[in-house]
């Protein structure tokens, strides 16, 4: 079943069969884009003088007779001033946030046009509150702040002549903003009619016509390189403001690890676009695309969504910078030596928009952030379960039948999603109602087992009066505009297609209104066939346009307040994804917890959507790039994330397939998803012994959503990612900094490493620390050290290489279920793995999983520890929320948190119903609660103490008589 906009865009796009996948040409090398060659140009030119002798030096300065303190002396402001065009004015602002964050802004004033400056606007959760104590000093030289402890001081200053500013830490350099003399603003002027010489743009490529610069423009090059438009391929860009690209050197010198700027297929560590043996010939390129069947490795190919963040880390300190800019951005990375590196931004246009997050843990750089963007909203419970898609259900029967089959088969699922293909000629909202009939029965089936469905809607909006979301977005004049100021058109699934422009406040509560399904107020059309159970999933809002120079919105289209496409590409999509959560959540009354699914983002976009890795190809190098993928996303801000289970494109084999459901139940985010020409692949039609395989591994996430559920919250509320690479656990041991292929969920202890190459029955896992870890399978006791040491562990298909860090606790819900609901009364099971020094913590936080009545009150953290003396251990279970008073969750304060909450009174009577202890040094005499005695069989085996591996003891008491709402404490006498 596919439509003519399926076809069309297969043909346009797919490969021959004997070329690579994507179409490398399609999307635009550096030296393609001018503004792109224009910055690196001026970094080569730069490093040719420093080689040949020169000392290359930043025409820009800040003029100190200009400087005025503000805010009380947190702020300040001052002209700077570029030598060469010494009448233009430039204005810098630099403040200090109440955290101890630093903003530089530099913007041109007066000058011929405005650039934009809204990008942090979009991104920031609220106006950063700046320091109350920490003041600006204005010296010969310099401005200079310093603040923070004694022994941990940060001091930041603002170098006059050339323009430097430097943030250091204990006297240590951090970070250094135009330390290499790259910062380059070019400043609006006017087309001024000159003579055109025939040069190569780039040495030994095709001549071009040019104008040429006056030869003493060193820094500047000698041509006016693509300055007033721009042809590539059969698109020419007009750019009528003229050149006013952004160029700056933001270094690293005591850091020789970055992480960060996504969305790119490649390491989390982030490999060199420049220097000797750079792994990659082009810089990180962030320009939100649609790239058909993407590489496994690529730094020009610039998936989908952009967060412009970059951390930098050491085993002293780590700090980050976020470059609020939203226009079209590469970036070189460089590591002058093994412990520094070097970055070079280049920016098509906008304001300097940067903020210095000075750590210095990488847990402090998080916090830092989401004061700034916010933190990931916590998700409703369901959507952490296992979601099931394809690119089609065909029909209302097709997803009663896959239904019908994971429940024969007993293999959970809580959602059931609908591509394009439900939609009536791709009018999403519309029903196809040759096959989808009924689609409110359809949807109540799937509620009736507790379970929710996902369904697609898209940006692009078929340009068709008889569709009323056109007929109305067309009618309050809210669509996206052509260079000449007419309705943008553009090609998509639904042919011939118009946006929505979600930068006009305007369409914010008219697109909102669309998703009541119980009907609009004033009556006009609503999507009135959908349920509060369907939840939304966006895609192609990059925006992908199949007629479009990269698949994507020409730059000289206009949005509103006269902004170019140019100026906010990058943010575009992230507002269609943010105003359909609002719509989502708002549809009813009081307000449910929204899901919504993008493909693209921006800075912020974790408030408001998951998103996912977009069309991968089902290869095991696609599954292995899958990891770093998700890492990068989620220290990025956006921790709920994932890749399609299986691989779009292809048909995996099962071995494969089945690798991959560990790396899914492993990842924030859990979809199977496949490409229309892909045959079905639901978990059930896997022969044996792979469908055992992969229901155990599906019914493990089942059984671990409430570690899952409280990674979220902490995630929430810290900003602290939900899936942890090595650095961020153990940041001062160096052997893990690169290391990208394991990780840890959250702060619960689980450490996994999936398998991603085919024919593998053991691994090796870095244990970065001092410290027992156990096989979550087996209780085998493995032993790190303080350097990082590689064990050997088991990893065949069915058990893929999970451990647990001694001195976690980790509540578990054993009881296969159909689906997530329906474990709500469950008891748990509570895993302790004792630490070298025999003591373990963890946590459980749950709530009803979908409201927003946890902001009132309602829910139940609970802290179990295990704490050991000589003759004793003892564990118990603690009210964590009553002893935080001032913990938020979602950013709201608890101040009315009451233990005996209408939440935690609704899971009265759920019992811990397995204590289970691995790592006792020996058998308890007895074991106590209270003063009952309870029964336990013990196995011996390995102590946690010590440095001898083997499968450690277990101790396993059954119904302790332990509630999961109530305080407690077990002793066990040794
Ligand atoms: C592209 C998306 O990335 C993919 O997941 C989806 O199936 C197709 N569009 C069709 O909607």
């Amino acid at each position: 079943m596919r439509s003519l906009a399926a076809a069309l865009w297969l043909l346009l796009l797919l490969p021959a069969p004997s070329v690579v996948a994507v179409k490398e040409q399609d999307f635009k090398k550096c030296h393609e884009s001018s503004f792109c060659r224009r910055g690196r140009a001026l970094a080569d030119r730069a490093t040719e003088h420093v080689k040949s002798g020169e000392k290359w030096k930043s025409p820009y300065s800040l003029d100190a007779s200009t400087i005025v303190l503000e805010d009380g002396g947190s702020r300040f402001t001052g002209r700077v001033r570029s030598s060469l065009y010494p009448e233009i004015k430039f204005e810098l602002d630099v403040r200090v946030h109440e955290d101890g964050v630093v903003r530089v802004r530099m913007d041109e004033k007066e000058g011929l046009r405005k650039r934009y400056d809204e990008a942090a606007s979009w991104a920031l959760l609220k106006e950063p509150v700046l320091s109350p104590s920490s003041k600006w000093s204005v010296g010969k030289k310099e401005v200079k702040v310093v603040y923070g402890a004694k022994k941990d001081q940060v001091e930041v200053t603002v170098e006059f002549e050339p323009l430097v500013v430097r943030m250091k830490r204990n006297g240590k350099d951090q970070v250094v903003l135009n330390g290499q003399g790259l910062l380059h603003m070019e400043h609006f002027k006017k087309k001024v009619e000159k003579v055109e010489a025939e040069v190569p743009v780039v040495e030994g490529e095709e001549t071009q016509k040019v104008v040429q610069l006056p030869p003493n423009s060193w820094f500047e090059g000698v041509t006016e390189d693509g300055w007033w438009e721009e042809t590539w391929k059969t698109w020419t860009d007009t750019k009528p403001k003229g050149p006013e690209s952004l160029s700056l050197d933001i270094n690293f010198p005591n850091h020789g690890h970055v992480y960060g700027i996504p969305q790119h297929a490649t390491h989390l560590d982030l490999p060199t676009t420049k220097g000797e043996g750079a792994s990659f010939n082009d810089p990180y390129r962030l320009y939100n695309g649609d790239i058909f069947e993407y590489p496994a490795s690529s730094s020009s190919l610039s998936l989908y969504g952009s967060i412009p963040i970059i951390h930098a880390h050491s085993a002293d300190s780590t700090v980050a910078v976020f470059v609020a800019v939203a226009s079209e951005t590469w970036v070189d990375v460089a590591h002058p030596t093994q412990k520094s590196t070097e970055t070079h931004w280049i920016s098509e246009s906008g304001i300097l928009d940067i903020f210095l997050l000075p750590g210095p843990t990488p847990d402090q750089v998080f916090g830092q952030y989401a004061r700034l963007t916010g933190a990931v909203q916590l998700p409703p419970h369901w959507s952490l379960a296992y979601h099931q898609c394809r690119w089609n259900y065909v029909s209302s029967d097709d997803i009663r039948g896959v239904q019908k089959r994971f429940d024969e088969e007993d293999i959970p699922v809580d959602v059931f999603w609908l591509d394009i293909e439900y939609s009536e000629e791709h009018k999403y909202m519309i029903w196809e109602k040759k096959y989808f009939p009924d689609p409110i029965d359809m949807l109540n089936d799937v509620a009736a087992l507790a379970r929710k469905m996902v369904i697609i809607v898209d940006p692009h909006i078929k340009r068709t009066v008889d569709y009323p979301v056109y007929k109305e977005g067309q009618e309050l004049d809210l669509f996206v505009k052509n260079k000449q100021g007419n309705e943008f058109e553009g090609w998509c699934w639904s042919g011939s297609s118009a946006w929505i422009d979600f930068f006009n406040p305007n369409s914010w509560e008219w697109y909102k209104q669309l998703y009541k399904f119980n009907g609009r107020e004033d009556g006009k059309w609503s999507w009135t066939e959908s349920t509060s159970t369907v939840h939304i999933w966006n895609d192609m809002n990059e925006p992908a346009i199949f007629n479009g120079p990269e698949i994507t919105m020409e730059k000289d289209s206009i949005h509103y307040g006269g902004w170019e496409h140019r100026d906010v590409h990058n943010i575009n999509g992230m507002l269609f994804a943010n105003t359909t959560s609002q719509a989502v959540k708002e549809r009813t009354t009081p307000y449910n917890r929204p899901f919504v699914l993008t493909r693209s983002y921006y800075a912020g976009a974790q408030r408001f959507a998951a998103m996912w890795t977009g069309d991968n190809m089902g290869t095991w190098e696609h599954m292995a790039v899958g990891i770093p993928m998700v890492l990068s996303n989620s220290i990025s801000g956006m921790s709920f994330t994932g890749a399609d289970v299986g691989g779009f494109f292809g048909n995996p084999e099962p071995e494969m397939l089945t690798r991959w459901y560990f790396v899914g139940a492993f990842s924030p985010f859990f979809r199977a998803h496949a490409h229309i020409d892909t045959k079905r692949r639901e978990p059930y039609l896997l022969a044996e012994p792979y469908k055992s395989i992969v229901r155990e591994i599906i019914r493990l996430r089942y059984s671990l959503l409430p570690v899952w559920y409280t990674a979220f919250r902490e995630s929430s509320v810290t900003g602290l990612p939900v899936t942890r690479p090595q650095y961020v656990v153990l940041p001062k041991n160096e052997a893990g900094f690169s290391i990208d292929d394991q990780y840890y969920v959250g702060a619960s202890g689980l450490l996994v490493k999936p398998i991603t190459e085919a024919g593998i029955t053991e691994t090796t896992v870095h244990i970065g620390e001092d410290q027992v870890y156990y096989d979550f399978y087996t209780g085998h006791a493995y032993r790190g050290s303080v350097k990082g040491k590689s064990v050997t562990v088991p990893a065949p298909l069915e058990r893929g290489p999970l451990l647990i860090r001694g001195g976690s606790i980790l509540p578990s819900r054993d009881r296969p279920r159909r689906s997530s609901a329906l474990m709500k009364r469950d008891p748990f099971t509570l895993k302790v793995a004792l630490s070298q020094s025999g003591n373990a913590s963890g946590e459980l936080y749950l709530d009803d999983g979908e409201s927003y009545d946890h902001r009132e009150g309602n829910f139940i953290w609970r802290e179990f520890v295990a704490e050991s003396t000589k003759k004793t251990v003892t564990i118990s279970s603690k009210d964590l929320a009553s002893r935080n008073p001032d913990s938020a969750v979602d950013g709201v304060e608890l101040a009315i948190y009451n233990g005996g909450n209408a939440f935690a009174n609704a899971l009265d009577g759920v019992r811990v119903e397995r204590i289970v202890v691995l790592g006792l040094k020996n058998k308890p005499t007895k074991v106590t609660l209270g003063k009952a005695h309870l029964e336990f069989t013990f196995k011996d085996g390995m102590a946690a103490a010590g440095n001898k591996e083997g499968v450690a003891s277990k101790l396993t008491v059954k119904n302790p008589g332990a509630f999961i709402t109530s305080d407690w404490s077990i002793v066990l006498e040794l």
